[in-house]
């Protein structure tokens, strides 16, 4: 196998918005040898991400975008992707819908993390909705993204025991832990 350096590796972008746990999980990752992916970019469509520490800390390029005015910031946002070879685009916590022109003119993959065992849940308030339904597990699920939200195909879930005692606070905190172990697994699987 071809050795993975800082130089071969898949160029990558997180897309942001707000405290960036998984940003920072996939960043440690990516300084791992195994590790497939390179982070180049961080994008957030909000200035008051707290994630973006983690670009001033780690010396990672950011981008705070607009996402309002989403055909010209896509448009401009593709452009730099292209510009600066980017093959990989994951998705960590960003409330912002791609268009299905961006996804289908960004020529590579795109992956989301979404915290609900899919197909249950698409979309907001997954862990409410959960305890809700007295569900006994729920989980997170990293998929592809693809023009319909949070539909793309699995690359991998973790289940994850819903308790008597949890809220949706508990809950939130108990699978964003398993999350950050996740994405650095889907990754692999996707490159291996
Ligand atoms: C995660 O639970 C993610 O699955 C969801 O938003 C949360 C983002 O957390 N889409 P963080 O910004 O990575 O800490």
């Amino acid at each position: 196998m071809e050795k993975l350096t800082g130089l071969n590796k898949v160029k990558t972008a997180v897309f942001i918005s707000g405290s960036g746990s998984n940003l920072k999980s996939l960043i440690k990752f990516s300084k791992v040898k195994k590790s497939p992916i390179f982070i180049d970019l961080i994008v957030s469509n909000t200035k008051k991400a707290k994630g973006l520490q983690y670009a001033r800390q780690f010396h990672i390029k950011s981008k705070i975008l607009n996402f309002k005015n989403i055909k010209n910031t896509e448009k401009k946002l593709l452009a730099f992707l292209e510009r600066n070879k980017i093959k990989l685009i994951c998705l960590a916590g960003f409330m912002s819908i791609l268009s299905k022109n961006f996804i289908k003119k960004f020529d590579c993959k795109i992956l989301n993390i979404h915290p609900s065992l899919l197909p249950k849940y698409k979309g907001l308030n997954t862990h409410n909705r959960a305890i809700k339904n007295k569900d006994k597990f729920s989980g997170c699920t990293v998929h592809y993204v693809t023009e319909k939200l949070d539909s793309g195909r699995i690359i991998m879930q973790k289940k994850v025991k819903i308790t008597k005692r949890d809220t949706s606070t508990t809950l939130a905190r108990k699978i964003l832990k398993h999350e950050h172990k996740l994405y650095p697994k889907a990754i692999l699987k996707v490159f291996s």
